[in-house]
């Protein structure tokens, strides 16, 4: 029996009734392999090609059946869900298998440790939190050499083995001058002297050690919603009221490998240490870690499927390596075999320190996350400051075990068959361009990851197209009249509106080519006319 619903709306109104507003509403009821279907109002059900696929979540479909299979068989067994702190023979099975296909796609034996999670974004939070450890663990590293050489020094002035150099002398009289201190006293010899200098070196490295950690990371990305992971989201309207909260990130144009090195280069940071050579208390200038991680996807989704180019995936490796940062690449949507590798970082020869993982992992059903982290950047304390109630249960890594089974078998079937439909989609999506040049801007992506631009209409002549460019929804009409019309369900992305992304499973099928493509010509004719009482339907 149905529950009545509730009078007033208490679950995201607003979204809800931007739903209702495009005619998409509707409340699925079934889905499986790229369908969805709902009931009409005489109860049949209505399929809908689904093109969203989950948000890129559902590479092998809505429900396949060895993953429900293999739930079904899971629950059956009795055997627990949550069992923190005990053995969990799943997750390291998960993990190991990641490690095989990371040994096949880098060809690199170095192994990867695997730190659970739940969502995506909260994969990202564990990156950016294991990378600022890592940093912080290096600062006070630096700390503890610097108090060393102090302690030596001054053991070397006290026992009148040094004195403190003239250059060194005058760093601590110019502090003075422009603190505004009494000058010190100048007897190079002397201990208070030394200490001064001590008090100047401390002052200047506490000061640097101060500052917060910069994530550099790529305009157009989009790395999560949460408080740390937003930080690195290039859209605005998702970021900036959340400023205050947390990491600093640097943006780099998409586009433009020479600013690379151009703003590690600006933003490098030192802080002082003393030496004691010649008889003489010298300061040295030593290389601080104020660069937590480069992070970046190479496929950008959410910012309406950019690739990195391989020039850009270098300069981001050099950059990062010079000052001795970890590449974070985020592939929780590129990854799980989408555009036609398991990582598609590895078609650009972009071998990463950390990866993190979502969507798919999960086999459409449970909700899975996991972040990896290359041993020798690994901080085993990590496991100590980092936990999550959820993670790393046995029912979403028995079904993502399932799900790299599927798509390891068959020598990567799934990844020929994810590289062959992209590749019919594309030349249909470019066939489509090559038609209505005055309507598809432009067609972009790899594999099944794919995005289809269409031209701003801002200057239309029909009122409602106009409006709805204006209100920066004219992608969602384009939604919302494929969905009316064809029942082929796609979306916008909020910060790529003009753009349609497409994220199917690998087991499309030519009659599911095909529909779309009927779907997408007429959408393009639509267009071509102005025709805003076929595109609306009013
Ligand atoms: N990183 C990337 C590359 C993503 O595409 C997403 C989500 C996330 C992180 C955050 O994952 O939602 O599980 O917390 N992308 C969705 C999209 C929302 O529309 O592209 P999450």
């Amino acid at each position: 029996m149905n529950s009545p619903s509730p009078e007033v709306e208490l679950a995201e109104p607003q979204m809800l009734g931007f739903l209702e507003f495009l005619g998409i509403d509707v409340e699925y009821v079934r889905a499986e392999g790229n369908t969805l279907f709902f009931r009409d109002g005489s109860g049949q059900e209505i399929p809908v090609l689904d093109y969203a696929g989950g948000y890129g979540a559902l590479i092998l479909g809505h429900n396949h059946p060895e993953i429900v299979a293999a739930a079904r068989e899971f629950l059956d067994s009795g055997r627990p869900v949550l069992a923190q702190a005990s053995r969990q023979t799943a997750a390291s099975e998960v993990a190991a298998a990641l490690n095989r296909i990371l040994r096949r796609e880098f060809a690199d034996s170095e192994p990867y440790y695997a730190v659970f999670s739940n969502s995506g974004a909260e994969s990202v939070e564990v990156a950016l939190k294991h990378a600022e450890f890592d940093r912080v663990l290096k600062v006070r590293a630096l700390e503890a050499e610097v108090a060393v050489h102090i302690a030596e020094a001054r053991e070397a002035v006290a026992a009148k083995r040094a004195t403190v150099a003239a250059g060194a002398l005058r760093s601590v009289t110019l502090e003075a001058d422009a603190r505004g201190t009494d000058t010190p006293g100048t007897d190079a010899r002397s201990l208070d002297v030394f200490e001064d200098l001590v008090a100047v070196v401390l002052r200047r490295n506490a000061e640097q050690a101060a500052r917060p950690p910069v994530f550099l990371t790529l305009e157009g990305g989009f790395h999560g919603k949460l408080a740390g992971s937003v930080q690195l989201t290039h859209n605005a309207a998702f970021r900036l009221p959340f400023a205050g909260m947390a990491a600093q990130a640097r943006f780099l144009p998409f586009d433009q490998p020479q600013a690379v090195a151009k703003l590690t280069e600006e933003e490098r940071a030192t802080v002082l240490d003393v030496v004691v050579e010649d008889g003489e208390v010298r300061l040295v200038e030593r290389p601080f870690p104020v660069f937590a991680a480069f992070v970046l996807e190479v496929v950008q989704g959410e910012g309406g499927i950019h690739l990195v180019s391989p020039e850009m995936a270098r300069a981001v490796r050099r950059a990062s390596d010079s000052v001795g940062c970890p590449v974070v690449v985020d592939e929780i949507q590129s990854g799980m075999g989408r555009t036609g590798a398991f990582f598609a970082s590895s078609l650009i020869g972009l071998r990463a320190d950390y990866y993190t993982l979502a969507k798919g992992l999960g086999g459409g059903i449970a909700k899975a996350a996991v972040t990896l982290v290359r041993e020798s950047r690994y901080r085993k304390d990590f496991e100590l400051v980092h936990s999550s109630t959820f993670a790393k249960d046995t029912f979403s890594n028995t079904l993502a075990l399932k799900t790299l089974e599927l798509l390891e078998a068959g020598d990567g079937e799934a990844y020929r068959l994810a590289g062959k439909w992209g590749e019919r989609l594309l030349s249909l999506f470019e066939s489509l361009r090559a038609e209505f040049p005055d309507v598809v801007k432009d067609v972009r992506g790899r594999g099944l990851m794919l995005g289809l631009e269409f031209h701003d209409q801002s200057g239309s002549a029909a009122t409602g197209i106009r409006d709805a460019a204006a209100a920066g929804i004219f992608g969602y009409a384009l939604s919302g009249y494929l969905f009316r019309v064809h029942r082929v369900r796609t979306f916008p992305t909020a910060s790529a509106v003009d753009t349609l992304r497409f994220e199917p499973s690998v087991l499309l099928t030519d009659a599911e080519v095909d529909r779309l493509e009927a779907a997408l010509r007429e959408l393009c004719a639509v267009l071509r006319e102005q025709n805003e009482q076929a595109l609306f339907g009013v």
